[in-house]
């Protein structure tokens, strides 16, 4: 059977939806199977044998349904391999160096022991949700951070560390 991952990601605005999405995406083409999924729209990870999550940052946090889905399926993810990715940086600095996770993102990752966090651009574009989004734009500080090259080879990096172990859970 080969190793089935769950991609699950917070998003208020799509963006977050669209990496994960691609991160599945490259999963699949590695031979895993793969689906990326609203946070809040999944039941159980028992099916799953390992799990991406991603979160968009909102005011230095994980958006909602990201860290309710960590908590909600807590014990589930602590016996399964567990990456973690935030996107949220409105300009190129995710490309240039390594951002940290936030800090209940990184106290997550300790309770969890997660494999590897790595924080992409993010994406803020016209129609976006709250007068803090709106003003942002009217600043001309909107715009598409995401690098889907860095997001592609991620992906890649977990397929490979999941490849030669079919069906196991850890
Ligand atoms: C109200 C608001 C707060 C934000 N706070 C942060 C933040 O703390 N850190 C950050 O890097 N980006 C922040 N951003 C940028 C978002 O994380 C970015 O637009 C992200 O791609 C949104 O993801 P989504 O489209 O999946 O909702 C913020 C954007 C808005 C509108």
């Amino acid at each position: 059977m080969p190793t089935s991952v769950l991609v699950a990601y917070g998003t208020t605005n799509g963006s977050t939806g669209q990496i994960a999405e691609a991160i599945a995406e490259v999963l699949s083409k590695e031979g895993l199977t793969a689906e990326a999924l609203p946070a809040q729209s999944v039941a159980s990870v028992a099916s799953y044998n390992a799990v991406v999550v991603g979160g968009g940052l909102y005011a230095g946090r994980w958006q909602k349904d990201a860290r309710r889905f960590v908590r909600r399926h807590r014990h589930a993810l602590a016996e399964r391999p567990v990456w973690f990715f935030s996107s949220g940086p409105l300009d190129a600095s995710a490309s240039e160096r390594d951002i940290p996770p936030a800090p209940g993102v990184k106290k997550a990752m300790d309770r969890l022991d997660v494999r590897e966090h790595v924080t992409f651009g993010g994406c803020l574009e016209e129609g976006a949700k709250g007068w803090v989004a709106r003003m942002i734009l009217r600043n001309g500080k909107g715009g598409d951070f995401r690098n889907f090259t860095a997001i592609e080879e991620w992906a890649g990096r977990i397929a490979t560390e999941l490849a030669g172990t079919p069906g196991k859970t850890n």
